[in-house]
C-alpha cells in the first residue's frame, strides 16, 4: 500500500511539480471522503408529492415581477437560476424593490430544499414557510399584505387557470399557501450535479490531481467537522469566529431567533455545493474571493494559517462542486483582500 502511494505521488509530481509528495490514491481518498460526505440524493425531501402543474406554476411565480410592489423584482432578481447562474445575485447584500438593502448576503436557492432550515439563521423551517417572507418584506418585494398579492394574481386569467390545475381539489385555488407551495415545488427541482459526485460514485478521472489534493487538505485541516453530509453543510448551526472573533459583529445571528445566549454569532453552516458560483462570501458578503474566505475560515474556525498551496488546492477542489452547465460570473471586488486577517 505504502509503495503504491509513493509511486503514485512520484508520478504525479513528475506531471505537476507544484504538488505535495503525499498525494493520496483516488480510491483511498474516496473511501475516506465517503465516511463524511455523500453524493447529493436524486430528489429533495417532499419532491415525490409535487405535481408537474405545481412545478410549472411555481416556476412562473419565481420569475414573476408582479409579486413586488412596484413590479421591479422577482425571486429570480436576488436568486438568479436562469442563464447558467448560481441561484444568487453575486452582490454583498441585495437591493430590494425600492433600492433599500438588507444586512445579509443572498444565499443560493440551488439545493436549498435539502437544508435543515432556511435563512442564515434558520428562522424558517421549510421552503414553503420561507417563500412567504420576501414578498411581504418591506425591504425586499414590499407587498403590503397577502390580499394584494392574490388580487394581482386573480386579475390574470392564466394564473387562475394554472392555480386551479395545480390544486384541483380546491374551489378557490389562488391562495397564499398554494403560492408558497408551488414556489417550493419549483425550488425542489433545483438539484445540482457536479464532478465531485462523479468522483464519489467511482470515477477517478472526474477530479484532477490538484483537486484531489485540495479535497485531502479540506479533510485533513478539519473543514469537514462542520462542512459535511451531502451538501458539505446545510445540516447544522455553528458560530462564526470560534477561535478568533469575526471582524463584523453587527449581526448576532441565530440568537435573534432562539433568544439563547449560546447562539450569539451562530449561523447555519452554509452548503459548499456551487460555492464557486456564489461569491461574495459570508453572511455579510465580506469576501469577493473564495481564496480569502477559505483562508479566513481556517483561521477563525480552526486556528490555522494556511499556506498558498493549501489555499489554492482547496479552491481548486471547491470549484469541482459547481453544477455542470453553470458558471461563475465575474464579481467586482468588495471590501479588499482578507480584511481583518493576521
Ligand atoms: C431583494 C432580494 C431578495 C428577493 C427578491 C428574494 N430573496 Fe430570498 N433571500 C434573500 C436574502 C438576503 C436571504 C437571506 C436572508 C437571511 O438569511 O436573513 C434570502 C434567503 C432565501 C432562501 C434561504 C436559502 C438558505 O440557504 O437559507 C430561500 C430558499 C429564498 N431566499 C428564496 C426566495 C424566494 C422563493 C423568493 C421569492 C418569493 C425570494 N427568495 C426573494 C434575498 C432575496
Ligand atoms: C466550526 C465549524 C466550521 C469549520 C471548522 C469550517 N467552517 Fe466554513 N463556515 C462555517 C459557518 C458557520 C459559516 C457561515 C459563516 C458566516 O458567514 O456567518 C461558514 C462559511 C464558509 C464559507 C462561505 C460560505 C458562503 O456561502 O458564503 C466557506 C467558503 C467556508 N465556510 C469554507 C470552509 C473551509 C475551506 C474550512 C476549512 C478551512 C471551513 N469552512 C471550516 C462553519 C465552519
Amino acid at each position: 500500500m505504502i509503495t503504491k502511494f509513493f509511486t503514485l505521488g512520484v508520478a504525479v509530481i513528475v506531471a505537476s511539480n507544484s504538488l505535495h509528495a503525499e498525494t493520496i490514491e483516488p480510491a483511498t481518498l474516496r473511501q475516506k471522503v465517503l465516511e463524511i460526505v455523500s453524493p447529493i440524493p436524486e430528489r429533495m425531501p417532499g419532491a415525490e408529492k409535487d405535481t408537474k402543474a405545481q412545478i410549472a406554476l411555481g416556476k412562473r411565480l419565481f420569475f414573476e415581477k408582479r409579486l413586488s410592489k412596484n413590479e421591479s423584482q422577482s425571486c429570480n432578481s436576488c436568486h438568479a437560476v436562469d442563464k447558467g447562474r448560481g441561484g444568487v445575485d453575486n452582490l454583498p447584500t441585495s437591493p430590494g424593490a425600492f433600492g433599500k438593502r438588507g444586512g445579509r448576503n443572498s444565499p443560493t436557492v440551488l439545493n436549498a430544499g435539502f437544508h435543515l432550515a432556511q435563512f442564515w439563521d434558520g428562522r424558517a423551517d421549510t421552503l414553503e414557510a420561507q417563500a412567504k417572507g420576501p414578498i411581504l418584506n418591506p425591504i425586499e418585494m414590499a407587498m403590503p399584505d397577502p390580499q394584494e398579492v392574490l388580487s394581482r394574481l386573480k386579475s390574470d386569467k392564466r394564473y387562475v387557470r394554472e392555480f386551479a390545475k395545480a390544486f384541483p381539489a380546491q374551489t378557490d385555488a389562488v391562495t397564499y399557501d398554494n403560492l408558497a407551495q408551488a414556489i417550493a415545488a419549483f425550488e425542489r427541482t433545483l438539484v445540482t450535479r457536479d464532478r465531485f459526485d462523479d468522483f464519489l460514485k467511482g470515477s477517478d478521472r472526474a477530479l484532477t490531481a490538484v483537486e484531489r489534493q485540495g479535497l485531502h487538505e479540506f479533510i485533513t485541516v478539519g473543514c469537514t467537522t462542520c462542512h459535511n453530509g451531502p451538501l458539505l453543510g446545510g445540516n447544522g448551526f455553528r458560530k462564526i469566529g470560534i477561535l478568533e472573533a469575526y471582524s463584523n459583529e453587527a449581526d448576532k445571528g441565530r440568537i435573534e431567533v432562539t433568544k439563547d445566549e449560546a447562539d450569539e454569532f451562530v449561523f447555519k453552516v452554509p452548503s459548499l455545493r456551487n460555492i464557486a458560483l456564489t461569491a461574495p462570501y459570508f453572511h455579510d458578503g465580506k469576501h469577493a474571493q473564495l481564496a480569502d474566505a477559505v483562508r479566513e475560515m481556517a483561521w477563525l474556525q480552526l486556528g490555522q494559517k494556511l499556506n498558498d498551496e493549501q489555499v489554492n488546492s482547496m479552491v481548486a477542489f471547491l470549484n469541482s462542486l459547481s453544477d455542470k452547465g453553470r458558471k461563475a460570473p465575474k464579481v467586482a471586488a468588495v471590501g479588499g483582500a482578507a480584511a481583518g486577517m493576521p
